[in-house]
């Protein structure tokens, strides 16, 4: 319990308060962590992961609950009455996730995926590359889009990366200009970046949609680590595609995410198969099916109709909370830990940290890599930080976060070095045969990442673990 409060944590937290006076406009949070995330104290927890996952309010787990005891639902493919309410319901949240998002519904429609690596997969295998046609992805991607470019190798078209520049980890706009410009004329072209960087918390520029839906490209915006802690207007920014899963919104329930797309970029996909529920009708023997239009189209099976209500649910909790404020607290956290990691010296006068990406809160996230190094310059192993960190019960990440492409700008690893790990080991080459491989390099880093009801507390603990690995001089 940190009930009782240290000294250097009081004043710590005045200087906070005194840095960043907008922080008090967020008290409200305050009271929604006690009143609804009370095991967190409780338990002694410093949740520092909340790209990894957000956490879900006791008030949601309740309300699901109630509203699973209160109805009888059934499978939603048929018009008996247990049938149409959960079609009802189902439809309800649809209605829910494009109002949360400001789109509008003669524009946009819902598709329910199992979470957003699911969502981005759907477009994956269903957008209609041909040889010639072309996959744009920046190097700061998610693996679950990396992923999609053996869809379009498979049928021709090329991929093409855009490198992230250090130490910003940011897009040089000029070659992204010259990318955008080469669309292949009445070709598929398609371009997928994440709205916020899983690994360095970098904020893509959303004015990328327009630019490039007006050079010929189709936009396949990555929104699973924005969402949580920003607004995402549908209204204003238009992509053709967003991915996202739930549970970073608001930790549950987990298993489902959307695919929000335009109607008519969806009416450009192709299933490569059909299932239950994805079609009109189908024959065996005349070796027909339609299809559904629409976002049923690309539904595979039973909707997850018990968990999708609890999304409604947790839609509720982030309106009534207000993502702006909880935009403003993070960025007032992340803003105070960068100053304070970065401040970190040993006794030496080396620095303790060193962070990817930018070191101001401007165009970023509260997501913060990062390595530690002690007195003499070599890098704490990142696998030990993350355990003694656990055993002060902070939970951060460690790794590359499945970001590879930003993962080895920011460690400054080459092309050719890492060829030359992947030549050199077998199919069955694991990550520990990689890092063991590009020693001396860092094979990875920390993660720190702030969310929902992230506070001072949090950040302070922190600060306080980092500086208990400074070194006095020798
Ligand atoms: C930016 C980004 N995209 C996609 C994903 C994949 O999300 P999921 O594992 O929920 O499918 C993640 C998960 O961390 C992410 O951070």
């Amino acid at each position: 319990m940190r009930s009782a409060r240290a000294a250097p944590f009081l004043e710590a937290q005045a200087a906070f308060a005194a840095a960043h006076p907008e922080y008090e406009g967020t008290a409200s949070i305050d009271e929604v962590r006690a009143r609804d995330f009370g095991r967190l104290d409780a338990l002694g927890h410093v949740y520092l992961d909340y790209t990894g996952s957000g956490l879900y309010a006791e008030s949601q787990v309740r309300r699901h609950a109630e509203l699973l005891l209160g109805h009888v639902f059934g499978n939603p493919h048929s018009t008996n009455p247990t049938s149409i309410e959960s079609t009802r319901i189902v439809e309800r949240c649809r209605r829910g996730v494009l109002e949360f998002f400001d789109a509008d519904e003669d524009e946009y429609a819902v598709v329910f995926t199992a979470n957003a690596s699911h969502a981005l997969k759907l477009v994956g295998e269903s957008y209609p590359f041909a040889p010639g046609d072309q996959l744009l992805l920046t190097f700061d991607n998610h693996n679950s889009v990396n992923g999609i470019r053996e869809f379009d190798r498979a049928r021709g078209a090329r991929t093409l990366y855009l490198p992230m520049v250090p130490p910003e980890l940011r897009v040089d706009e000029s070659v992204l200009d010259r990318a955008l410009d080469g669309a292949l004329a009445g070709g598929h072209n398609l371009f997928a970046y994440p709205a916020q960087s899983n690994f360095s918390g970098v904020q893509h520029p959303l004015e990328w949609i327009a630019k490039a839906q007006t050079r010929g490209w189709d936009v396949l915006l990555d929104a699973a680590a924005f969402v949580p802690t920003n607004r995402l207007d549908l209204g204003r920014w238009h992509p053709d595609f967003v991915a996202l899963s739930f549970y970073k919104m608001f930790g549950y329930p987990t298993g489902v995410g959307a695919l929000i797309a335009r109607k008519a970029a969806l009416a450009r996909l192709h299933r490569p198969w059909f299932a239950g529920g994805t079609i009109n009708i189908a024959s065996v023997q005349a070796d027909r099916f339609v299809p559904s239009p629409g976002a049923a189209g690309f539904e595979d099976g039973t909707p997850d109709f018990t968990n999708i209500p609890a999304v409604e649910v947790g839609l509720e909790l982030l309106r009534s909370i207000g993502v702006q404020r909880i935009h403003d607290r993070v960025e007032a956290l992340s803003g105070w830990l960068i100053e304070e990691l970065l401040a970190l010296h040993h006794g030496n006068g080396r620095p303790l940290v060193r962070l990817y990406g930018p070191g101001t809160t401007e165009r970023r996230g509260a997501t913060l890599a990062m390595n530690l190094y002690d007195a003499s310059g070599q890098v704490i192993d990142h696998r030990s930080v993350e355990r003694s960190a656990g055993e002060r019960m902070i939970s951060l990440r460690t790794g590359c976060f499945c970001n590879p492409g930003a993962g080895e700008v920011a460690l400054g690893l080459t092309r050719p070095e890492i060829e030359h790990c992947f030549a050199a080991g077998d199919s069955r080459m694991t990550y520990d045969d990689l890092r063991r491989c590009i020693d001396p390099h860092e094979a990875g880093a920390i993660r720190v990442s702030l969310g929902l009801v992230s506070n001072f507390a949090d950040v302070f603990a922190f600060r306080e673990y980092a500086r208990g690995l400074l070194e006095d001089d020798p």
